[in-house]
């Protein structure tokens, strides 16, 4: 933890450093202490409603996936062998708490790991693999813009001095995230991986996956309820429109909320274009939407 602290200060993300004072303050991330999943559970869920559970080692791709679009997160709880302090080829609990811990507190990147997730719900086989690669190069060995400089967010790094410090000093081994070509990659368990893949921002990344999971081929679509927390397969027009009805409720709070606050044109323009986006990545024109 004092080794990968050095590192973290000039080479993590800023959304992974900013949650730090509060996983001290109230889950017991110290130097002579392990934290208690317990207590990083009660904070997840007060922070992004994601919640942990316990497993003995590797899921499936499929289980692991599934359980992301439930905002669950399976989380080992045994810890590496002592002599080697900086590398493993298995999760153990240093991993799940240095490396994903920080980040699953973050809103943003939760819902880009519940989006992965969600994508998974009824796919093939083929395309559960090209996902549980593309989770393994973002979620596990990503890297993103920050300030013109390349900043890491991958847990597997975070988690790892001897692989942080190699993925950082082997430049010509990061390239451009690209879902259509990252997702034939080949994922690396036993030693350090042969590419790391970065992009502009958490925000691209997203995008670029809700392009790729409009590729995937399944028969319906689904949508995570929060209210009952479970997931809800849109096969039918009806529960589609009663979606969509919900959906105007929010749509209204946020255009009343805009009014309210005198947002500046800029900031109104950023919005409209993120709910029009959101309108074309599903497939819905925003000029034959109903309700703007
Ligand atoms: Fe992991």
């Amino acid at each position: 933890m004092r080794e990968l602290h050095k590192l973290y200060v000039k080479h993590a993300c800023r959304e992974y450093l900013e949650n730090w004072p509060e996983l001290v303050k109230y889950c017991g991330y110290r130097e002579d202490n392990i934290p208690q999943l317990q207590d990083v559970n009660t904070f997840l869920k007060r922070k992004t409603g994601f919640q942990l559970r316990p497993v003995a080692g590797y899921l499936s791709p499929r289980d692991f996936l599934s359980g992301l679009a439930f905002r669950v997160f399976h989380c080992t709880q045994y810890i590496r062998h002592s002599s080697d302090p900086f590398y493993t080829p298995e999760p153990d609990c240093c991993h799940e708490l240095l490396g994903h811990m920080p980040l699953l507190a973050n809103p943003m990147f939760a819902q880009f790991s519940q989006e992965l997730g969600l994508n998974s719900l009824g796919a093939s086989d083929a395309d559960i693999e090209k996902l549980a690669t593309l989770y393994f190069f973002t979620v596990e060995f990503g890297m993103c813009k920050q300030d013109g400089e390349l900043k890491v967010y991958g847990a597997g790094l975070l988690s790892s001095v001897a692989e942080l410090r190699h993925a950082i000093e082997t430049n010509d081994k990061i390239q451009r995230f690209d879902p259509e070509v990252t997702c034939h990659q080949e994922c690396i368990i036993t030693s350090y991986q042969n590419a790391y893949y970065y992009s502009e921002t958490f925000e691209e990344a997203k995008e670029k996956m809700r392009e790729f999971a409009d590729s995937i081929q399944k028969p319906f679509g689904v949508r995570y309820n929060p209210y009952t927390q479970s997931v809800e397969i849109l096969s039918n027009t009806d529960k589609i429109v009663a979606l969509v009805s919900e959906l105007r409720g929010d749509l209204c709070i946020v255009s009343n909320a805009l009014r309210k606050i005198h947002a500046e044109d800029e900031a109104v323009e950023n919005i409209n274009n993120m709910l029009h986006k959101g309108m074309n990545v599903s497939g819905v024109s925003p000029e034959k939407s109903p309700e703007k």
